[in-house]
């Protein structure tokens, strides 16, 4: 079995082939995803792993969902998009995942080196990338990869039952709602 603290030796070096995501591979990417992408990663709702992350991109960017594959087992995957503005053209890496059997073997390296390539041949200039500030790993491997210029960005959030107005709103919908009911209740023979 292998020892998620090595970090691997030539001897293991694994035969890694990174080719277009198929209709076959979106659920084991699924499942890797959800091992990998944990609320602890994650604990915005900007960003949270579900089906449809994999099934959205594959549909609308199926160019940018690359996958590695090691003799047939699920070694990692990129997901991706390329942003058109005026006046720039930007890639954007929006998940990247790597087997946890095969991390430090230069998978995300070689996923995140094919995908750029193919966002430059689509005329990008600039790549994004964005993670949770807590996510050392990751900001380490980018950082590695030349990414740089790191933004925090602030998320902020309200109970609306406990805004002074807000929370008024709240309760006459949900008295609105209650009435509603009853009246369906009455009318019932
Ligand atoms: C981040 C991640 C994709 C890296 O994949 P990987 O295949 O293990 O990365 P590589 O083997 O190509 O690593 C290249 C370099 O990145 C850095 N790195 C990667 N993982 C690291 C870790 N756990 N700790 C410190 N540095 C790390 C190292 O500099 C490494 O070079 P080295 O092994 O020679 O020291 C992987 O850890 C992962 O899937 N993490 C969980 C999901 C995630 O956070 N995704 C990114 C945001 S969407």
């Amino acid at each position: 079995m292998n020892d998620p603290l090595d970090p691997g030796s030539p001897a293991e070096a694994i035969d890694i082939e990174i080719r277009d995501m198929g209709i076959d591979d979106l659920a084991p990417v699924y499942r890797l995803g959800e091992r990998l992408f944990t609320s602890d990663l994650y604990p915005s709702l900007y960003r949270t792993w579900e089906e449809w992350e994999v099934i959205g991109f594959y549909n609308t960017d199926p160019e940018y969902c690359l996958v590695a594959d090691a003799e047939g087992q699920l070694a990692g995957f990129v997901l991706g998009t390329v942003i058109s503005k005026p006046s720039w053209t930007y890639g954007y890496i929006v998940w990247l995942g790597v087997n946890p059997d095969f991390q430090r073997r230069g998978v995300g390296d070689r996923l995140v080196d094919t995908i750029v390539e193919r966002m430059i041949e689509e005329g990008a200039r600039f790549m994004l990338v964005d993670t949770d500030p807590t996510n050392e790993p990751a900001i380490r491997f980018f950082t590695r990869k030349g990414f740089g210029n790191a933004r925090k960005h602030v998320f902020l959030s309200l109970n609306l039952s406990k805004h002074e107005y807000y929370g008024k709103l709240l309760a006459y919908e949900r008295n609105k709602a209650e009435r509603m009911k009853s009246k369906r209740h009455r009318r019932r023979p």
